[in-house]
């Protein structure tokens, strides 16, 4: 039987996938929003998602749901706490609201508590590289604190049941065979033990410059990501097309488009840009910014050029994307294709975040940008995942 997960704050599910991808099994997700939910539950079949906030669903209740109070590995990314303005006071209890008003500290406390619940044998938060020296280290150092005091009573006494494996690494996706930069911190925590969780090891290599690195894989680049992707226009609607080309693919390509039917591939619609910004896209040439176009062609589209110097950006076929965020919900600017004047489509910055083609976003457009965006890369997921089961199988 396959070791068993819960995905907290699960998004669309770029988590889940990956560790699906490596072997585990989904069986439960919670997510605040309605249609993303939707998105995890068709993607993780076996998987009860519910959406809702977390802190008004007890760890209890979703036992109910997903049918088990055991679980062999618990993920998610809650918010960044902010527990360094408040210093060390009062963390001992994992429920304890006390901490701080601030919906980001109950957030990750909520995180915690299902932890308490649950008990799972090994445990990963995900987030922002910065969780770890904001304020000097302090929300880091806290939250390790509260991780390890775990088990302990209300007043410290007792035995804490976790330890943080440490250091604490920040990975970047595009070592693991994502097309693109994306740095994410990866605090994992297990039960005491004598075995040891290793993170994984880059499998591709990118800007190291050592002759062991160069013995891995290069990185997966933008042409990779999309080149065999639909032909497609500024504001297509089309969301089902055919692949461009199904044969002479690169290992990338062929990897993503084994998740497939084999012949189409879904949610390849594109935004529409505004008129001004059409006249400018082809004024840019790959890895251009807004700053690198002459003041004439800015005029176009005037943005305020002291904060605004990459408001528009050229993708560079042979090289890996720059992060893809969840703003690309809201303008694609920063995602223009390489040799087209549009932005990119839904589909082709998931092919950037590696979710492989069977994957299906639920929503309008704007919505399924925004989950694309807020992902963890399934590939990266997937490497955490075998490190996380070569942890448990010692
Ligand atoms: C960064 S995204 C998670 C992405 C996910 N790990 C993935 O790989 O696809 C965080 C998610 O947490 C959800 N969220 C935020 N506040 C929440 C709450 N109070 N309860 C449950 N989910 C929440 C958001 O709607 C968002 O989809």
């Amino acid at each position: 039987m396959s070791y068993q997960f819960i995905d907290l704050f699960c998004g669309a599910g770029g988590f889940s996938k990956g560790l699906e991808l490596a072997g585990f099994e989904c069986i439960g997700g919670i997510e605040l929003k309605e249609v993303i939910a939707k998105t995890h539950q068709l993607n993780h079949k076996k998987s009860k998602t519910i959406f809702g906030d977390i802190r008004e669903i007890p760890p209890e209740k979703f036992a109910e749901v997903i049918g088990t109070n055991h679980v062999d590995v618990i993920i998610g990314g809650p918010p960044c706490p902010t527990f360094s303005t408040i210093g060390h006071a009062k963390i001992r209890s994992v429920t304890g609201k006390s901490v701080s008003e601030d919906p980001r500290n109950q957030l990750f406390l909520e995180y915690l508590r299902y932890v308490d619940y649950f008990r799972p044998e090994i445990f990963v938060i995900e987030n922002v590289p910065n969780f770890i020296t904001k304020y000097k280290g302090k929300i880091f150092n806290t939250a390790v604190e509260i991780i390890e005091n775990i088990g302990k009573d209300d007043e410290g006494n007792g035995e804490g049941i976790y330890e943080v494996v440490k250091p604490v690494q920040v990975v970047n996706a595009v070592y693991y065979g994502v097309p693109q930069t994306r740095r994410r911190m990866m605090l994992v925590a297990h039960k005491k033990s004598n075995k040891v969780f290793e993170y994984p090891k880059p499998t591709h290599y990118y800007d190291q410059e050592d002759e062991e690195s160069k013995k891995l894989k290069p990185c997966n680049t933008v042409e990779d990501a999309i080149g065999d992707l639909p032909t497609i226009t500024d504001n297509w609607r089309i969301s089902e097309m055919p692949y461009s080309k199904t044969e002479g693919l690169t290992e990338y390509q062929r990897l993503m488009q084994s998740y497939g039917n084999g012949k189409t591939i879904k949610n390849n619609i594109c935004r529409m840009s505004n008129d001004r910004a059409k006249r400018v896209f082809p004024h840019m040439a790959q890895g251009s910014i807004y700053m690198d176009l002459p003041p004439e062609i800015r005029q176009i589209l005037p943005f305020r050029e002291d904060i605004f110097k990459d408001r528009l950006k050229r993708l560079v076929m042979k090289e890996p994307s720059w992060t893809v965020i969840a703003h690309i919900g809201m303008d694609g600017y920063m995602y223009i294709h390489p040799t087209e004047n549009r932005t990119l489509s839904v589909r082709e910055a998931a092919r950037i975040q590696s979710f492989p083609d069977d994957f299906e976003f639920v929503g309008n457009q704007q919505e399924t940008y925004v989950q694309v965006g807020n992902a963890v890369p399934p590939l990266l997921g997937k490497a955490i995942g075998e490190s996380i089961k070569q942890y448990l199988e010692g």
